[in-house]
Formats: structure tokens, C-alpha cells, sequence
């Protein structure tokens, strides 16, 4: 596959929840995006935005409640077309997944070592031997020494045991790797290993990454390509340079305001005044419209469609238009 080919092609991708009293809770809607081989898609916005719902859509991991729609393309194979068996030969071989509390999710009172053993057992059809020295890479590639391998997870920090959940992750040598706010849990230097841990990763074994953040000095060390989610749609979506230096959306420009020092990423996407919209009530026009400062009276009742505004850059709002208005 070209490295100008895209691996995964989001199309379209809405998803909804049907609630009790035929009530329905649109998480996403009409998310398209792309991830190219060798490179890092952030995937930020305020909680609640859609994040985790537009990497559970593609993995096909979502409650029976959940209808998903669009098109799903990995390696031009449509993922939500397949059926759930077909669909079981991608996920962990060809895209896996780490999550905020996967570190949790280690069995205490198992050896690490023997935990990542299962995993390449029950996935791979390697005989144990060598299954035992594919372990050994695994460990050393995330950091972990063969004598730390042999401890428990309740010896383990929280760092340590976030690097085991890597180490499992790989263990099917995926193309892609989804990482859901990977280092939340974490305090901050453990935080900063982790993601240079990734980095390292990414480089060696030539991984994709869609890496899910509220943190926007995070994306601007890791990534590539960033899509900006808000109330699930996507509000603008470009390379992380026209991202940080041009942005075009006010919901992007708040959420750079609100990360001031991006080395320093103490301050919270809370900063911005309002709350997202609720998703069984949503507003008619766009969805940020309560909380822009730049707003327009079609705003309330007018949706905004994606524009191209640079090269790969796109974003949603109808200031853009406005503009090109001006400018003709
Ligand atoms: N199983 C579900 N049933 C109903 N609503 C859900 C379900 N899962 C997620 N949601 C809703 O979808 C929205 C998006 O959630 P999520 O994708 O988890 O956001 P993020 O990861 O950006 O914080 C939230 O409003 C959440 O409450
Ligand atoms: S479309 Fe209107 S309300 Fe929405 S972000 Fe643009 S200016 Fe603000
Ligand atoms: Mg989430």
C-alpha cells in the first residue's frame, strides 16, 4: 500500500443510540476523515463530543442500541458491510485498540509475561515456542525488561501497566493502532513517557495511529492529521499545521485559546464558557451556535457544510462563506 493511499477512509459515518421512550441520541453524524499509513490522526474535542463513539463505529464495539451508517473503508474493504465473523478477522490483527482504563483491564493475579502469551495464543497461530519469543520483542519494545515481564500487574504502576496493554495491543501486528485517551490516567511525566513510548513504536514498526486527546499539546507533539469533533460532527479537519497556526473554526480557535502553552497543557477544554449540545435535543442550525462568539442570525436555523479552506484543510461554518463573500 502507497504511503499516499489512504489505510482507513471514514465516509459519511453517523451513528445514533435509540433510547427507552423511542428516543434517539445522535453521537455522530456525517464524520469523514482519513488516515494514511505511517501517520498520526488526532481525534480531539470537549467530552461527550463523539470521540470514543467514532472509534467504537469503526471497530463495530458498540451496544445492539447503536445504529451505525456511512462507509468504513480499511484497505478498500467496507468494515460495516462485512459480517460480524469477517469483521472479527480485523479487529486486533489488522486495528487495535487502547483505551483510558485498559491498564485495568490485566488479569492481577497473572504473570504479565503469560498474559501476553494468551493473547499471541489465542490470536496467532504461532506454536508456543516461538509465541515465547515473540513475548520477549513485545516486552522489549515497549520497555519492559524480561525480569519485570515475570512480576504481576499489582506490581506494576500504572505506567508500567499501560506499557503491558501496548505490548498486548501489538501482539497480532496490527496496521493500525487506536489509542483512546491512552495516558488520562496517568501523571504527567509517566504521561510524557508513554506517548515518546508510542512515538518510538510508531517509527519501528511503521504504525498508523488515530489517537483520541482532549489535549491539544499532545497533538501537537504526535500528530499528523487532526479532526476537530464538535457535538458529533466534525467542525474542521486539516493537517496539524494549518490546525495550530491557521485555525477557521471559533470552536478550533477557542480550544487553542484554551491551551495557551502547549507544553504546558494544564489548562481544561472546561475553560470554554457553555456546555456542548445534548444530543436527543439538538439545535436546528449549528451546533456550536450557543456558544459562538462570532455567530450570525443563519446560524440558529442553517447547518454549515464542510468548505475547503486550504490545501486538505477543511472546515463547518458559515463565517467562511461569508468571507469568500467579501473577498469575490
Ligand atoms: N451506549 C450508549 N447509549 C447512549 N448514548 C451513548 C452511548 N455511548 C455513548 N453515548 C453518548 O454519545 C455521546 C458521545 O460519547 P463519546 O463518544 O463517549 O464521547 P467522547 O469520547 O468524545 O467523550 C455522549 O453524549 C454519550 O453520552
Ligand atoms: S456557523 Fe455560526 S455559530 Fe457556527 S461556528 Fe460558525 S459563526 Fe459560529
Ligand atoms: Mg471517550
Amino acid at each position: 500500500m502507497s504511503e499516499s493511499t489512504p489505510l482507513l477512509s471514514v465516509r459519511h459515518l453517523s451513528t445514533f443510540f435509540e433510547l427507552s421512550g423511542n428516543v434517539k441520541a445522535y453521537a455522530l453524524e456525517d464524520v469523514s476523515f482519513d488516515v494514511y499509513p505511517y501517520q498520526t490522526l488526532g481525534l480531539v474535542g470537549e467530552s461527550g463530543c463523539g470521540k470514543s463513539t467514532t472509534l467504537m463505529s469503526i471497530l463495530r464495539l458498540l451496544p445492539p442500541n447503536a445504529h451505525i451508517s456511512g462507509q468504513v473503508l480499511f484497505k478498500g474493504v467496507d468494515l460495516l458491510a462485512l459480517s460480524e465473523e469477517e469483521m472479527r478477522a480485523y479487529r486486533w490483527k489488522e486495528i487495535a485498540l487502547i483505551f483510558q482504563s485498559a491498564m485495568n483491564a490485566l488479569n492481577p493475579v497473572m504473570r504479565v509475561d503469560e498474559q501476553i502469551l494468551e493473547a499471541i495464543l489465542l490470536h496467532r497461530l504461532l506454536p508456543r515456542e516461538q509465541a515465547w519469543q515473540r513475548v520477549q520483542e513485545l516486552l522489549d519494545l515497549v520497555g519492559i525488561a524480561p525480569q519485570r515481564g515475570r512480576q504481576y500487574p499489582f506490581q506494576f504502576s500504572g505506567g508500567m501497566r499501560q506499557r503491558a496493554m501496548i505490548a498486548m495491543a501489538l501482539a497480532c501486528s496490527p496496521s493500525l493502532l487506536f489509542a483512546d485517551e491512552p495516558t488520562t490516567a496517568l501523571d504527567v511525566m509517566i504521561q510524557a513517557q508513554v506517548l515518546e513510548l508510542l512515538k518510538n513504536i510508531q517509527k519501528r514498526l511503521g504504525l498508523a495511529i488515530v489517537l483520541v486527546t482532549h489535549d491539544l499539546g499532545v497533538v501537537a507533539e504526535l500528530c499528523d492529521q487532526v479532526v476537530v469533533l464538535y457535538g458529533g460532527k466534525v467542525a474542521e479537519y486539516g493537517s496539524v499545521d494549518a490546525i495550530y497556526n491557521s485555525p477557521q473554526h471559533p470552536y478550533t480557535q477557542k480550544l487553542l485559546e484554551a491551551f495557551p502553552d502547549l507544553h504546558r497543557p494544564t489548562a481544561s477544554l472546561a475553560s470554554i464558557p457553555g456546555t456542548p449540545p445534548r444530543l436527543t435535543d439538538l439545535p436546528s442550525g449549528c451546533r456550536f451556535e450557543p456558544r459562538c462568539f462570532a455567530r450570525l442570525e443563519r446560524c440558529r436555523h442553517e447547518p454549515p457544510a464542510l468548505r475547503e479552506v486550504g490545501e486538505k484543510h477543511y472546515a463547518a461554518c458559515h463565517l467562511l462563506e461569508e468571507k469568500e463573500n467579501l473577498l469575490e
